[in-house]
Order: C-alpha cells, then sequence, then structure tokens
C-alpha cells in the first residue's frame, strides 16, 4: 500500500511515521508513506495556497490551483483507489471504514486547514470525506495521522501475532475485554481468578461476557451496528 499525505504543514506528520508499528512498517516496505508539501505547489512568489472567501466571512480558504496541480502531478505516477479529504464535516472514522481502507492500493489523503478547501475540489477531485470526531482540530494533519494509523497497522504482516489487530476493540463490533500481567497481585488487588486457570475455553467464555458487558455500559451504540467488512 501507498499513502501520499499532501499538507501545508509536513514538519506536523514526520514524527507519528518515525517510530514503533508505523515506522517499522515502512522500514519492512510493507507501505511507503509519502508527505507532500503544499507550499511547494504555493502560487507566486510568496507560494499562496489560500484566499479570502468569495462573499466575504472570516477565514481564508485553501485555493483550487495548488491542491490540483499536486493531485494531477501524483494521478501522473499511478491511480488512486480514493483522493480522502480530512474536514470535521466528513464521514465519521470508524474500524469498517479502516478494514475497508486497509484493502486499497493506493491513497492520496489531503489535510485542509483555515476554512477548509475551495468546495469545486469536494465536488470534483476528492473522492471521500472523512472526520475523525464531532471536535474541530486546528488541521487535518493530525486526522491525517489518526486514519493512517488505524490503516496501516492492519495490513499484513504489520503486527506480529501477540498484538494482532484482530482482538482489539470494535473489531468483532465489541470493546476489548481487560487484560492483566504479572504480578497475580499487588497492593491487595488481584487478577481476576479465572485468568490465572489456563482453562481456555472457559478463559475465552469470560473475555467474551466481559467485552459484552464493558460495550452495554460504555457503547450501547455499537451492539446495534454492522462493522465487519
Ligand atoms: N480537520 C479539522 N478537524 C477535523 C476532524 N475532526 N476530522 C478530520 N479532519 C479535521
Amino acid at each position: 500500500m501507498r499513502i501520499d499525505i499532501i499538507t501545508a504543514l509536513p514538519q506536523l506528520l514526520e514524527s507519528p511515521f518515525a517510530d514503533s508499528i508505523l515506522q517499522r512498517a515502512i522500514k519492512r516496505n510493507l507501505v511507503t508513506v509519502q508527505l507532500h508539501d503544499l507550499k511547494k505547489y504555493g502560487i507566486g512568489k510568496h507560494q499562496q495556497i489560500d484566499d479570502y472567501q468569495f462573499g466575504g466571512g472570516a477565514g481564508m480558504v485553501m485555493m483550487v490551483e495548488p491542491i490540483l496541480n499536486c493531485i494531477q502531478d501524483l494521478k501522473k505516477e499511478r491511480t488512486y483507489d480514493e483522493i480522502i479529504y480530512m474536514t470535521p464535516d466528513g464521514e465519521l472514522f470508524n474500524q469498517k471504514m479502516a478494514n475497508q481502507l486497509s484493502l486499497k492500493k493506493n491513497l492520496i489523503i489531503l489535510c485542509g486547514h483555515y476554512k477548509g478547501i475551495d468546495q469545486r475540489l469536494r465536488d470534483h477531485i476528492i473522492t471521500k470525506e472523512i472526520s475523525i470526531g464531532s471536535y474541530v482540530l486546528s488541521g487535518g494533519e493530525l486526522a491525517a495521522a489518526v486514519v493512517s494509523d488505524a490503516i496501516i497497522r492492519l495490513l499484513p504482516g504489520v503486527l506480529n501475532d501477540e498484538a494482532s489487530a484482530l482482538s482489539d476493540s470494535f473489531q468483532d463490533d465489541l470493546l476489548a475485554p481487560p487484560v492483566y500481567t504479572r504480578p497475580k497481585e499487588i497492593n491487595g488487588w488481584k487478577v481476576p481468578e479465572i485468568l490465572t486457570t489456563g482453562n481456555f475455553p472457559k478463559i475465552e467464555a469470560w473475555r467474551e461476557e466481559q467485552a459484552l458487558e464493558i460495550t452495554r455500559k460504555r457503547r450501547p451504540d455499537l451492539l446495534d451496528k454492522d462493522f465487519s467488512d
């Protein structure tokens, strides 16, 4: 898989890919993540990428030309499955979407800023609009990192068996059950007896029960939803 991220602030996106699981996935060539500095496509000697909005009103709008030129350059190299725009008024991101996107080959993720991008790009170029939650961030970069992380960890070979994505919260429409490690007791706080018995069918049943209970309490909405592919 390849993810091309278009941003006016590439330095904001360097560290999420420079550590831990994502860094390892990149080093192992399981994914290519390329950052593209939108300012390089800016217009004139000031490399302008935004302008005042028609009709008046506070806030700048990201112009069509720099974004279009950048995307067209990328499209010359390969075809893209989705051109994603990160925006608070997009479709709410969830595990099902991450699963679906992880099956794609080439993705572009465009990070918005200020008042967002010119609507004409949304009408004619963007194929998918994603929000990571009902709040407004300063820009799309952190949201792009969240989406990329959720996708990349699902790619074959990225996680080892121990960290298998299949046992994550949401993968089976349920939140994950509680986990414990050594010691068996500390400060009088004990690990649930069942987990120390070695009776794996019973342990599995206990975990399922716990997952259901936690989901019912915290996210009853999940019990009505379909997160599968
Ligand atoms: N850009 C600003 N806020 C955002 C959000 N909540 N999701 C995606 N992109 C954003």
